[in-house]
Order: structure tokens, then C-alpha cells, then sequence
């Protein structure tokens, strides 16, 4: 008889619980791109059950018939839960947080909100690929600010191109990866410190992608919320919990804006939040 495989804290491992024919029962992108003699490896949809409260939040909506348009701001409420509970970050505003449909689609809008067409946006390559194809299909432009061989953000490097992206005189924007995707850097508090005061010396406009925040439990990397950091007020910040808990299917994700962003992501067309589904909002909650 085989046990089990537990993880290190003596739990179940989550990894081992569904078999490889049950993966392959899967209808999502990963399982039906490549032929059913490949194991997909290339994109990040969990092989791993769903926690089982998400289930029981769905399946409850599913029975009531609750499956109509979303309202009201439990997701962000839950959120600034979590954020104080994991991150120690007790700031989270309910009030400076919109519903987007998902993290990618809430880039766009909150670039659109800093930025005009032509604009550049600012980069740290190597980077998540769809941050060159979001950001061209809108008519910015991608300016490209290298990490370092360390495959930290390189501050001097980032700086110069602030320097060059303002001296058109139009707007800029820089749209951060934090944690980093895919180096897997976890930018500390004084990094992040130093980005918002880089960007408001230049007068750049912050997007911070913080889909993997939740991901981050490595003893040795604490995740900092961007717009905790001192000098960050004028930040946007996109978080979603659909890379931690495997919810990319259950469309939502959330907008934060720091207090001197709030006018700005109140300019929000209203259409926007009404592209996250009802029931991606009741599972990200219960995530
Ligand atoms: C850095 C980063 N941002 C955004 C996304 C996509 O998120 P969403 O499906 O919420 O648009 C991913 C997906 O892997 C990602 O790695």
C-alpha cells in the first residue's frame, strides 16, 4: 500500500491529489493546446484541487441561482484582510479599490488612465511576455528598463530611462512586476522605496503587478505591498488571487489606488467593472 506524499509541514501534498488522467479531463488551455502525449508544463493553471471553500462558495451560488452581476466590495474587504494578516499591511482602502475583470485587463484600464496613446511604459525585461502585447495593442510604447545580472531592478538603469521616457514631454508610466515573472524576485522594501521615489522625482506614474503576491512563503522573502511604501501615494496596484488559489477561469481581480490615485482610478469608465464575473468575485473572496 502507498501512503500519501505529504508536504513539509506534514499536510497532504495538494500537488499529488488529482492523478494524471483526471488532469487530462481538464478543458482549460493548459490541458488542450498541445497533443495528449505531452505533459503541459508552460503556463501557470495549478495541478492541485480547488480549496475547498471556493468550491462551497461557488456551488452555494450555483444552487441559489446567484448568478447575476456583481456588487458591492467584499472582495476588497477580504482582501485587506488577508493583506493585514500576511503582509502586516493594515492600509488597504476599500474605498480606493475598483473590480476589473482580470489583472492584465486592469493594467490596460489603469495605464489608460496615466497615459496617452503614444506614451511610453516602462518595462524590466525579462518580463512576463503579455506586457509587450497589452501594452502595443493600446498604443503605448514599451521602453525597456533591463533588471540587472542579479536579476534585481537595476535603479540606476531604471532612472536614466524615467530621464529619457519624460524628456518627450508626454506622459510615462512604469509598469512593475512584483513580485518579478518570471525571475521570481521579490523586490525588498527599500527597492520599492527607492522606485517611487525614482518615479515621482520624474514625475512617471506607477502600475504595479502584484498578481503573485500571495505565492510568496519563502522564509528568507517578504512580500511589500507597493503602495505601503513610503512616497508610493500616487501608485496604482493590481491584485487578483487567481495565480494563488488557480482562479483564472473564474474571471476578477481587484484595482487599488494609493490617496493621490484615488481621483484617477474614480476616472474608471464604469463599464470596466462590469467585465469581472459575478461568480469570479464570490470565489476570489472566498480565496
Ligand atoms: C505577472 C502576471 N500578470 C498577469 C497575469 C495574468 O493574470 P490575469 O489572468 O488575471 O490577467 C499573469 C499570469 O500568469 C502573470 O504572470
Amino acid at each position: 500500500m502507498t501512503s500519501t506524499p505529504r508536504d513539509q509541514s506534514g499536510e497532504p501534498n495538494p500537488l499529488h491529489a488529482l492523478t494524471l488522467d483526471e488532469l487530462r479531463r481538464r478543458t482549460s488551455m493548459k490541458w488542450r493546446t498541445h497533443p495528449a502525449d505531452v505533459l503541459p508544463l508552460w503556463v501557470a493553471e495549478m495541478d492541485v484541487p480547488l480549496a475547498r471553500p471556493v468550491v462551497r462558495a461557488v456551488t452555494e451560488a450555483m444552487e441559489l441561482g446567484d448568478t447575476g452581476y456583481p456588487f458591492g466590495t467584499a472582495y476588497a474587504e477580504a482582501l485587506a484582510a488577508f493583506a493585514g494578516k500576511r503582509w502586516g499591511w493594515d492600509d488597504l482602502a476599500v474605498e480606493r479599490t475598483a473590480i476589473v475583470p482580470d489583472v492584465m485587463l486592469g493594467v490596460v484600464e489603469m495605464l489608460r488612465l496615466v497615459t496617452d496613446p503614444g506614451d511610453p511604459v516602462i518595462v524590466n525585461p525579462p518580463v512576463y511576455p503579455p506586457f509587450y502585447a497589452f501594452v502595443a495593442h493600446m498604443d503605448r510604447r514599451v521602453v525597456e528598463a533591463p533588471l540587472d545580472p542579479g536579476l534585481r531592478i537595476d535603479l540606476g538603469v531604471l532612472e536614466e530611462t524615467f530621464r529619457r521616457a519624460v524628456a518627450g514631454g508626454g506622459r510615462a508610466a512604469y509598469l512593475l512586476c512584483s513580485p518579478h515573472n518570471p525571475t521570481g524576485t521579490v523586490h525588498t522594501a527599500e527597492e520599492l522605496a527607492a522606485v517611487a521615489a525614482l518615479a515621482e522625482r520624474h514625475g512617471v506614474r506607477v502600475v504595479a503587478d502584484e498578481i503573485h503576491a500571495p505565492v510568496v512563503t519563502a522564509p528568507d522573502a517578504r512580500f511589500v505591498p507597493y503602495l505601503s511604501v513610503p512616497g508610493a501615494e500616487r501608485g496604482l496596484a493590481l491584485m487578483s488571487a487567481s495565480k494563488g488559489w488557480n482562479l483564472a477561469g473564474l474571471k476578477a481581480a481587484l484595482a487599488l489606488a494609493g490617496p493621490g490615485a484615488a481621483a484617477d482610478l474614480a476616472r474608471m469608465p464604469e463599464e470596466v467593472g462590469h467585465g469581472p464575473s459575478h461568480i469570479g468575485v464570490l470565489a476570489h473572496t472566498a480565496a
